[in-house]
């Protein structure tokens, strides 16, 4: 079923229409924004949403959200992961309330600080951890060390993914040959200098690349969610990490997002065994925290190459990594939020999103698909699952993308802005599920008459 383009166009111009007429209040604030903020917005992705502007949001709680027009919405973005506890979370709000008032940040470990270390080798099963503000300063910092500790130059990623804004990893597959990805912002050198680039789940191209003995970690979602959910073929863990392993090179595995997988991350359940472990997120309940652990092995490398008197110029840290108010954060929602009963929730409420878009999409015949990691559930744009990033890749439509995610907005449910992802929080209910089934199914409809015409 091709979708008639002028068609959707036509649609889209009703939903933008719509969304204007709807939220006077935001028109108002964007327009005062743009004087002061870069096109608007406070970051730059936020001009990513569908319609004229942003909604900018009043106030939060749970799984939902209300807009400065007073509009409630279900939220399955979540903040791209970030609440993916839910909003304000009230464990972690009281947690940060107590430790605001004693002291924000020192430059000195809080005691909170070890209890997240012992709860975090239990969760992931590494004994050693240091922490960041960001997911992407962990991942700097792993490739850092990994590069110090092998005396390699490289890391390798994979096509098409995403792991912040880390230089490196902005490189993608063109023509067979490894360039900068399309919208890399003045890269410091050509990345192809840095990295290796090469498809997810193609054994011999990545044992290829790391036959040239100059690939200090590979750097690697356990499951792509970054240009949808691309899940890795039975047995390539299994030859990722023994290809690692024999060519001497680090395992770093990623679970900033696919900790939706589980309390320990797609790790943990699948018994994955990696050098070095990386999450940010949602792990302090939204607050800025990101954390690294290492291996026994590695962390004995590690603390071996670092000199005590050059220790703050290494590359490595930050002034308010580890602060005690991001800790506190840390240990309420580890022990109180993002817990294996809260899973057990999530997770369900995510099948039954993903049985009910199924269904939707079934029934009017769309050549699109449903999928799902944990309490993540995605639609793409093409019949089958991609097995690679440049699959992936190749069923993405801006345009359609654009109009599914408005019509949605319109309809009270937020979805992440990139690709068509919904995130659960554990206070989601099965009616918020319902509401955006419902809406899909409408959706889906339309674009069905759409190509019938
Ligand atoms: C897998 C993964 N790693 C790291 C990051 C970076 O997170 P942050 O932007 O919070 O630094 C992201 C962000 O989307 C991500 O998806």
């Amino acid at each position: 079923m091709a979708i008639d383009r002028s068609g959707l166009a036509a649609l889209m111009e009703r939903e933008e229409r719509a969304f204007v007429d709807a939220h006077p209040r935001s028109a108002e604030l964007f327009e005062r924004a743009r004087a002061s903020l870069l096109g608007g917005v406070p970051m730059n992705w936020m001009s990513k949403w569908p319609g004229a502007f942003p909604p900018f949001v009043a106030d939060a709680s749970g799984g939902s959200f209300r807009c400065v027009d007073g509009h409630e919405y279900v939220d399955f973005c979540l903040g791209d992961t970030g609440a993916m506890t839910g909003h304000s979370p009230a464990v972690t709000v009281a947690a940060i309330h107590d430790r605001i008032e004693r002291g924000i940040t020192f430059m000195l470990p809080t005691e909170d600080a070890i209890w997240v270390g012992e709860e975090l080798q239990r969760r992931f099963g590494l004994p050693f951890w240091q922490f960041t503000l960001t997911a992407t300063d962990a991942n700097r910092f792993a490739i850092r060390l990994a590069r110090q500790v092998t005396g390699r130059p490289k890391i390798l990623v994979y096509n098409y993914c995403y792991h912040g804004t880390v230089d490196e990893t902005f490189i993608t597959i063109r023509d067979g040959r490894p360039g900068a990805r399309d919208g890399n912002l003045g890269p410091p050198v050509d990345p192809a200098v840095t990295t290796r680039v090469v498809e997810w789940n193609d054994v011999d191209a990545l044992d290829a690349a790391l036959a040239h003995g100059d690939v200090a970690a590979v750097l690697a979602e356990p499951v792509m969610t970054n240009i949808g959910i691309v899940q890795p073929a039975p047995g390539y863990h299994d030859a990722l990490r023994d290809l690692t392993r024999r060519s001497g090179t680090l395992l770093i595995i990623d679970e900033t997002h696919t900790i939706c997988a589980g309390p320990g991350g797609y790790t943990r359940e699948e018994h994955l065994e990696p050098d070095v472990l990386v999450i940010g997120k949602p792990i302090a309940g939204g607050l800025p925290a990101g954390t690294y652990g290492l291996t026994e092995a590695i962390a004995e490398r590690v603390t071996a190459s670092i000199e005590l008197e050059h220790c703050d110029v290494g590359g490595i840290g930050g002034t308010l990594a580890g602060n005690a108010l991001s800790l506190a954060a840390m240990r309420a929602t580890l022990e109180s939020v993002l817990t294996s009963d809260a899973y057990v929730h999530t997770v369900s409420l995510a099948q039954r999103w993903t049985a009910g878009v199924q269904a939707a999409i079934d029934e009017v015949g769309l050549p699109w698909h449903v999928t799902r990691l944990g309490c993540r559930a995605e639609y793409l744009f093409g019949p089958d699952r991609p097995h690679n990033g440049a699959e992936a890749a190749a069923m993405d439509d801006f345009d359609l993308q654009r109009f599914t995610h408005l019509y949605a907005l319109n309809r009270g449910v937020l979805l992440t802005p990139f690709h068509n992802m919904a995130l659960i929080a554990p206070q989601a209910t099965a009616a918020d599920v319902d509401r955006h089934t419902d809406l899909f199914a409408g959706m889906a409809r339309e674009l069905r008459d759409l190509s019938a015409r």
